[in-house]
């Protein structure tokens, strides 16, 4: 019988559901087509040509028409099942519990935490009245699924998911992950299948990609295909080398309660037995009272995404009382119990539609998409960097492209690549202008290096924008009100051409601008007037010499203690402060080597910059002396700021990871990875009263 492969099951029509439209039959015909295309890229090459984001909105394109047109379902529909296969090389399992896959909550905010509760709610037959339902919300991992057995407290057999029913025994792989265990303790039951997720996390990543790079292989586009990729591999040496993390959600088949196995009576206690014989269990895992915790726990995870070691793609809840599970089951293949409550995604696939050039402080040419404006991690895109010409090339997109475009966290919204597509008709590959397109100064490369510059210095307005808006910043001169717009119309207006005619600035002249009043003019020259008493260190830092940053500013005043000094060294006197290396050393030299850079130090003292004579530190007030500190989370009463000059006054090195060279770790509330690696590495971790406390002790009393 042709019934089960009824496409568009004509033969289901109901009197109540709606004919549907020739036209809505070809797109929901188009969708699955184009659905099971990228699924199988996805699952069975391990090779997605698109991000998730575009294959959840087509996926819930189609899901809304099929519920328009209800008689258009069939059983082969992807809405309709758990999508996979099974590679040729590795074996098949057949799961004794199929794995199941979760509602995908359409709703991003938090009325998809509502809904959710809501449905539970009605199915469970409770009013208004009723008590709150319990819930446990935990972190959706962005791996993949994995079904562990264990027979007599032995792993003998790991499988992926597959379709649901049948998946890949991977046991060779996974018995390199060092955090799934071998063997379980003797409480456990005979028979337990154990279900999670194996992942990638992100520093784990990153090294694999850089070695893969160093190798010349071929580079993984995120941590969730290198851990398929890695999972599936058929020699389990390569599996070894690669850095593999599991968390446990789950249970499969286990031995009966009737047969002497165990029994829970909540998803949350079951956690804790899991963690008890040894799986690791994310943190985060917590009981939730009713919708409004649900939509609590979502919005704090939300927040702590961008700093989590892993990525995760949403939170899923789950009903707490197994024996409300039951009482709920199934709808088709899905648990009424659970579901996954999504965040924005952050890779989306949008249109290229040009590619221009932008010029930075120091003349970097950096290459910028022009996007058709696209929805990605919970913002408009519409532009993104490409960073250079090489990655450029390495990625291939030409204009005209659809492209992948992700933004993680705060960063800079990036193009990671092209979907894959023909072109159509010839499209010329980039080329970097040979003329900055800001000043028409000739544009350079050095050798060895990846980025292109405008060899046009000051006399480039693009350059003298950026090297104002440095030059007061809030870490260099601090001149306050003096933002991009203000600088756009000095520069472009010709009333600045070099940082000292900024002290030249005259009243009228800027009253006379654009959105600018007296009174906001006068507070101008009162922040430029303020500016002028500054520290040697900020002085050298404001004038953004390429690889001079704060920390390097802060060596070279302590270390030769007078500008004159600085400007007296040759590159042998440079390369004897602390951390200074052969290519900072020439660039600070060649910097003050050129007369129009001297010519501007001398007129912005003329100006009536100045500082006091730096003290050169005497090692007794320097208790923390050779010692490196890192801060994190967010301390009860001292600022970042504040803590790290703290430190630094006491000699301490103030960096930004921890490593087993880190001294001690200071954290703060909602402290994140570097917390969990100091614990890891056993660096010694002080609250702020304990820093405090080491600081009064090591210094004395402040006497004021
Ligand atoms: S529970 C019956 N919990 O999301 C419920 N799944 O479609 C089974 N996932 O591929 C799943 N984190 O691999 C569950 N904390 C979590 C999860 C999780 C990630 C994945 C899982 C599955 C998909 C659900």
């Amino acid at each position: 019988m042709m019934q089960n492969f009824d496409l568009f099951g004509t033969e289901n029509l109901t009197d109540s559901a709606p004919k549907a439209p020739k036209s809505v039959v070809a797109k929901v015909q188009a969708l699955r087509t184009q659905l099971l295309q990228w699924a199988h890229e996805y699952y069975v090459q391990d090779a997605p040509s698109v991000p998730d984001g575009t294959y959840d909105q087509a996926l819930h394109e189609l899901q809304a028409l099929e519920q328009l047109y209800p008689q258009l379902i069939t059983p082969e529909s992807p809405t309709q099942r758990v999508i996979g296969a099974v590679l040729d090389g590795l074996a098949p399992v057949r799961h004794a519990v199929p794995m199941l896959s979760i509602r995908t909550e359409t709703d991003n905010t938090a009325a998809g935490a509502q809904a959710f509760d809501a449905r539970v709610r009605r199915e469970l037959g409770l009013g208004e009245g009723d008590a709150l339902v319990e819930y446990v919300a935990e972190p959706k991992f962005d791996g993949l699924a994995m079904s562990l057995r264990y027979e007599n407290g032995k792993l003998v057999q790991a499988a992926t998911r597959g379709d649901g029913e049948v998946g890949e025994d991977v046991t060779h792989n996974i018995r390199t992950i060092r955090q799934i265990p071998l063997q379980l303790p003797p409480d456990a039951p005979p028979l337990l299948e154990v279900r999670g997720e194996v992942y990638m996390r992100r520093a784990d990543f990153d090294a694999l990609n850089a070695r893969q790079l160093a190798a010349g292989a071929k580079l993984f586009a995120n941590p969730r295909n290198a851990a398929a990729g890695s999972v599936r591999q058929l020699d389990s040496h390569i599996a070894m080398q690669r850095p593999l993390s599991f968390f446990a959600y789950g249970l499969g088949s286990v031995t009966p309660v009737q047969e002497g196995g165990p029994r829970w009576s909540s998803h949350f206690a079951l956690l804790q037995q899991l963690k008890s014989w040894g799986f690791p269990v994310a943190s985060q895992a917590c009981i939730a009272q009713g919708a409004q915790e649900l939509v609590a726990f979502h919005e704090r995870l939300g927040q702590e995404r961008a700093q989590l070691p892993y990525d995760i793609d949403g939170v899923v809840y789950k009903v707490n009382r197994l024996d409300l599970q039951q009482q709920l089951g199934f709808v088709t293949r899905e648990p009424r119990w659970a579901v996954a409550h999504k965040y924005p995604a952050e890779e989306m696939s949008t249109v290229l539609l040009g590619m221009d050039v932008q010029v930075g402080r120091t003349g970097k040419l950096t290459p910028v998409a022009r996007l058709e404006p696209v929805g990605v991690g919970g913002v408009m895109v519409t532009n993104a960097t490409l960073h250079n010409l090489f990655e450029i090339r390495k990625k291939g997109v030409r204009v005209g492209d659809t492209v992948i475009v992700r933004r993680a966290g705060d960063v800079i919204p990036e193009v990671v690549g092209r979907v894959p597509g023909a072109r159509a008709g010839y499209v010329p590959n980039f080329r970097m202008p040979r003329q900055c397109p800001v000043c028409g100064s000739l544009v350079e490369r050095e050798k060895g290096e990846a980025n292109h510059r405008c060899t046009g210095g000051l006399f480039c307005s693009a350059q003298r924008k950026e090297a104002l808006l440095h030059f007061a910043s809030r870490r260099a001169l601090d001149i306050e009100g003096l933002g991009d717009k203000l600088v756009e119309q000095l520069v472009d207006g010709g009333h600045i051409q070099s940082l000292p005619d900024l002290y030249r600035l005259q009243l009228p002249q800027l009253a006379g601008l654009e959105r600018m009043g007296e009174k906001s003019a006068l507070n101008l020259l009162a922040a430029l007037q303020r500016s002028k008493a500054t520290t040697l260190a900020r002085f050298i830092f404001a004038l953004g010499i390429r690889h001079v940053g704060e920390a390097t500013a802060r060596d070279l005043a302590r270390h030769f203690g007078s500008l004159e000094a600085i400007m007296a060294a040759d590159e042998e006197a440079l390369l004897q402060v602390p951390d200074v290396g052969p290519v900072v050393a020439h660039s600070i030299h060649s910097f003050l080597a050129q007369p129009h850079n001297r010519e501007v130090l001398e007129q912005l003292r003329a100006a009536g910059i100045h500082w006091p004579d730096v003290e050169v530190p005497q090692a007794s007030a320097q208790p923390l002396l050779g010692q490196t500190v890192v801060l994190t989370g967010t301390l009860p009463t001292l600022g970042r700021d504040q803590a790290k000059a703290m430190l630094e006054a006491a000699g301490a090195k103030v960096a930004g990871s921890v490593s087993k060279k880190t001294s001690f770790v200071v954290a703060g509330a909602e402290a994140g990875s570097k917390l969990e690696k100091a614990q890891t590495l056993g660096v010694p971790v002080l609250d702020e009263a304990a820093l405090l406390e080491l600081l009064v002790a090591a210094v004395g009393p402040s006497s004021s």
